[in-house]
Formats: structure tokens, sequence, C-alpha cells
């Protein structure tokens, strides 16, 4: 079974990955061992502080979480309210509680329990990644299976006209996890997760298929701000979820295709900040070009029925009424 830390910064597409990863825990696919939260969408604090809520109306409390860095290596955090909403969870608040901030001790612990089944996953600023190298440089190189999601490659961004935000926000812990990377990072960039799109007639099914789950009373007002957000950028009433697919890339649950490159990434504070590129050298990264996302919402929707069951409802069958109505 794969053990799962999550490293993320919730944020709207990661709450969506929680809840995924959260189900999977649930049915006994994975163990997620933690969940650590990295300074993007919203400061780490926050991501922590929204990341414990998702969990708790997930019906696991108990898992180990904590803040990690509080921004950038280098440069200055930006985060991104007009995306994400002042909270990083669109129309809904977290209460307020305290959050630990031992991320590095967790991801030690998980590492020191065997690498061989352990995935660690980033779907905000690599910061805690490239952090942690610096910090526990031998348990860094033990890292066997890491899949990111950023980076847009031969791909126009989504920050700067090259640019992606995760690698946009901290630029340099992007080029440095890649120039070190002790296995060539699975790389889920903008080509692939921008193909993963949620609309309010999915949202409909995934709330309704969620049932007597608490996080389903609130994820309509959540995925709300997100679709507005989307349609002030012209894209549609709807939302690209990245960190959704990314993780159902990192799990397997989702067919993909898979290219390995050489990449880099510009470290600099102007026009190319956060700009992937392709280098010459070693392979460093598997970038995902292709993924089955009718499959990824149809698992999806599958999990939230677990979700449903998990809480006493019956999330099978209300995944296969909607089934029968899409037919
Ligand atoms: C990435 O940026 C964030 O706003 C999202 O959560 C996602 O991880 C997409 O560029
Ligand atoms: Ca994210």
């Amino acid at each position: 079974m794969k053990r799962i830390i999550i490293d993320c910064d919730p944020g709207i597409d990661d709450t969506l990955a929680l809840i995924y990863l959260a189900a999977a825990h649930h049915e006994g696919a994975i163990e997620l061992e933690a969940v650590t939260t990295t300074a993007g969408n919203v400061g780490a604090q926050q991501c922590a502080v929204n990341a414990a809520w998702v969990l708790s109306e997930c019906g696991l409390r108990t898992i180990p979480l904590a803040a990690g860095m509080p921004g950038p290596l280098e440069v200055e955090l930006t985060t991104t309210p007009e995306t994400h909403g002042d909270t990083g969870l669109g129309y809904v608040s977290a209460p307020a509680r305290h959050v630990e901030t031992d991320w590095d001790a967790l991801w030690c612990d998980a590492i020191d329990r065997g690498t061989d089944d352990l995935h660690l996953i980033v779907t905000g600023p690599m910061t805690n990644l490239a952090a942690f190298r610096r910090l526990h440089p031998r348990h860094f190189t033990q890292l066997k299976h890491i899949t990111v999601m950023g980076g847009a490659v031969d791909y126009p961004g989504n920050t700067t006209e090259t640019a992606e935000w995760n690698f946009w926000v901290d630029p340099h812990a992007a080029r440095e996890v890649l120039a070190h990377a002790p296995t060539p990072v699975t790389l889920c960039s903008l080509g692939v997760t921008e193909t993963m799109v949620l609309d309010p007639e999915a949202l409909a099914r995934v709330v309704d298929t969620l049932g007597p789950a608490p996080i389903a009373r609130s994820l309509s007002e959540i995925l709300r701000f997100y679709f507005e957000f989307h349609d002030d950028e012209g894209l549609g009433y709807l939302a690209q979820v990245h960190d959704l697919l990314t993780v159902q890339v990192a799990l397997g649950t989702t067919l993909f295709d898979a290219q390995p490159h050489a990449l880099d990434v510009h470290a600099v504070t102007g026009e190319l900040r956060g700009t992937s590129f392709v280098a010459g050298g070693k392979t460093n990264a598997r970038v995902v070009s292709r993924a089955d996302t009718g499959a990824a919402h149809a698992e999806f929707l599958r999990a939230c029925g677990v979700h449903a069951k998990f809480f006493g409802g019956s999330g099978e069958l209300d995944a296969a009424r909607h089934a029968r109505a899409e037919d």
C-alpha cells in the first residue's frame, strides 16, 4: 500500500485533492501519513488551518499535520486571494486553531519508516522540499517517489506569459529541487492539469454523491469562488482543478503518459521568473503530457461515494443514479 505525504497550499483545488486522498485512506487504498503545508495560495499557517478543517470534515482528525516554511527561499511571499479567496477556501472560513510547525520531523519520521512505498506529493510551491534538502540532506536523497504540480513546459503560463503559479511563487526552490532531485520528479504541469476541468454540473454530482459527508455542506461555496475567478479570467464558469489530477497521477488511479526531460527553472525576479524550460543534462523529471480526465472525474466521484458510505450514506446509489441520468 502506498504511504502518502501531501505538501499542499489549500487552496481550492488542493481541497479537492485532500478530499480524494481522505477517501483513499478511508477505503484502505493508501495510508495518509502526513499533511504539511507550504506558503502559496495563502500563508502556510492559514493553509494548515484549512487542511486541518478539510480533513476533519472528511472524518480524519488524527492525521499528523503541520505548517511548513513561512515563505519562499529568497523572494517575498506573494499569495493569491483573487484566485482562492482571502481565506484560501473561497467563500468559506475554517475555524481558527493551533497548528504544529514540526513539518520536517514528520517527513523524517515517514522516511525512516521506509521509502519504497512512500510517495511525496507537492501541490504548492516547492519551498518545503528545497528547505528539506538543506535541513536533512541524507533524508532528502532517500526519497524515491515525488509527484509535483507545477511548471508550464512548452506551454503558456498562468501567472506570467511563461510561468506557472507554483514555480513563480518560489522559483529558487523549484530550480533547487530539480537540480538535485534524488529521483526524476513526476511533474504535472499546466499543459495537462488545465485539461482537468470541473463545471457546476460536475460539482452538483460530487456534492450529491458525498451525501451526508460534512464537507458536502461547504463545497459549493468553496468552488463558487473558483468558478467566478475562472469566469473573470475569460475561461468560462468552471474551474481547472490542477491538484486533484496531480494526486490521482501520484496514486496511479488514472491513466497518463509521461516523457523524461532535463528541466531547469529561471530563478530570477524579472520577466522570466519561475519559467520552466528544457535544458540539457540528466533526466530530472517525467513530464505528464496526457491524462485520462474522463476517468479521473469518474474516479473522483467514486471516491466521494466512499465518503458517503463512511458517514452512513449510500454513495454508490447516488453515483449510480447520476450515471443513469447521463445515459
Ligand atoms: C497551481 O496554483 C495554485 O493556485 C493551485 O492550487 C495549483 O496548485 C496551478 O497553477
Ligand atoms: Ca495548490
